[in-house]
């Protein structure tokens, strides 16, 4: 007698698919990230003690993809504490790179550390006179090697094509490094630096909660179509873009992301009933948010609210809502995008497409 055993599915854990498996793993991910970097008052960065980055005037956020959405991110959140900063695509900084001298701390995002776009970007930089850092998923991967300096996001082996648990990783990691930066930059802490940090100690406990109460599968099946559209404000739009990202990626089906502002200035052109419309709510600009959500209900579009429980006026406005667990608003968007992770993949699982290598695309693309 023979057993069936696919060394494949064991690896799968019992899930169909490594996407559904690495997003249900972010709990664990997300503790390893944090794992002895967040003290009682202050985060613990190995390589970086207070004081490592006051050489630093303006940080530039370089990467591609996902990657570049969490730089995004980054760039959102040095602003808001007042170091100079902006995120740019690899492919367009290596070709057209932006002044930098040697008070830039350019950082390039990379789960991979191999993509050859983002690579070369570094090269530029350094050619430039600029301090480099790579914040990465592999150990001794080339970004990590070329760089002056390398963060790991220690988020475990990706499998699935579309990125997924290296996201939210990413997204912690800066949360910690900003925190050091905007410290050693502007010589002050961030107003509510110590809430922020006490919430970042609970990060996975609240994603976790996030994964158990998920009403993503039903909203997957229900908001089936072949457009849809995510909007945020802030450090929602990251978020947004990201959504759309993964919702191309692995369903084949259109998908645009873009800042609510926007929406009046061409894209609500395309609303119409068949339009469901995401919007990420992270617990800032309701009110602004709240007139997008009438602009396209006016049309007819379903809105499916993307927000904390406490969002009240949101919700109510909204048709449906996947609710996350009410916590800072600068983690609310890891906690959002998890949601919409799930909701991109039921709703690939629901059209039968090939979650885990999708067509055309590679995990790492290592040709510019
Ligand atoms: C490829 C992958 C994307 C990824 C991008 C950047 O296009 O399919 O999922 O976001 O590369 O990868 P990196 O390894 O640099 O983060």
């Amino acid at each position: 007698e023979t057993v069936d055993w696919e060394p494949e599915a064991a690896e799968k854990g019992g899930y169909d698919h490594y996407m559904l498996k690495e997003i249900q793993e972010q709990p664990t991910s997300l503790r390893q990230t944090l794992e002895g970097r967040i003290r009682e008052e202050s985060v613990s960065l190995e390589s970086f003690p207070p004081g490592s980055f006051t050489d630093v005037s303006t940080v530039q956020f370089v990467a591609c993809g996902t990657s570049y959405h969490a730089g995004l991110y980054g760039s959102h959140l040095l602003s808001e504490g007042g170091v100079p900063a902006t995120t740019h695509l690899a492919s367009e900084y290596a070709v057209y790179p932006p002044p930098i001298d040697e008070d830039t701390l350019v950082i390039a995002v990379t789960q991979s550390g191999e993509t050859a776009d983002t690579l070369e970007a570094l090269r530029v930089a350094k050619e430039h006179g600029a301090r480099t850092l790579a914040i990465t998923n592999v150990v001794g991967s080339t970004a990590a090697r070329e760089s002056d300096d390398a963060l790991l996001i220690r988020a475990g082996p990706e499998i699935g094509v579309a990125a997924t648990k290296t996201f939210s990783s990413q997204v912690a990691t800066l949360l910690l490094v900003a925190n050091r930066l905007i410290e050693d930059v502007t010589g002050e802490l961030l107003d509510g630096h110590l809430d922020r940090l006490e919430s970042l100690r609970s990060l996975p406990s609240f994603v976790q909660t996030g994964l158990d109460t998920s009403q993503a599968p039903a909203v997957a099946d229900q908001y089936l179509s072949d457009g849809h559209f995510f909007i945020g404000r802030g450090n929602g739009v990251p978020v947004a873009l990201e959504a759309a990202l993964k919702f191309k990626e692995i369903t084949y089906e259109h998908a645009e992301g873009f800042p609510a502002g926007e929406l009046k200035h061409g894209p609500l052109a395309l609303v119409t009933a068949d339009t469901p419309v995401f919007v990420v709510c992270t617990g800032r600009d309701a009110s602004k948010l709240e007139s997008a959500i009438r602009e396209v209900q006016t049309r007819g579009a379903p809105v499916i609210a993307v927000a904390p429980r406490s969002m009240s006026d949101i919700i109510d406005t909204a048709d449906e809502t996947l609710t996350v667990p009410a916590t800072h608003p600068d983690l609310v968007p890891i906690l959002a995008n998890v949601q919409l992770q799930l909701v991109a993949y039921h709703a690939a699982a629901k059209l039968d497409r090939a979650i885990d290598k999708p067509r055309n695309l590679a995990k790492s693309v290592t040709v510019e």
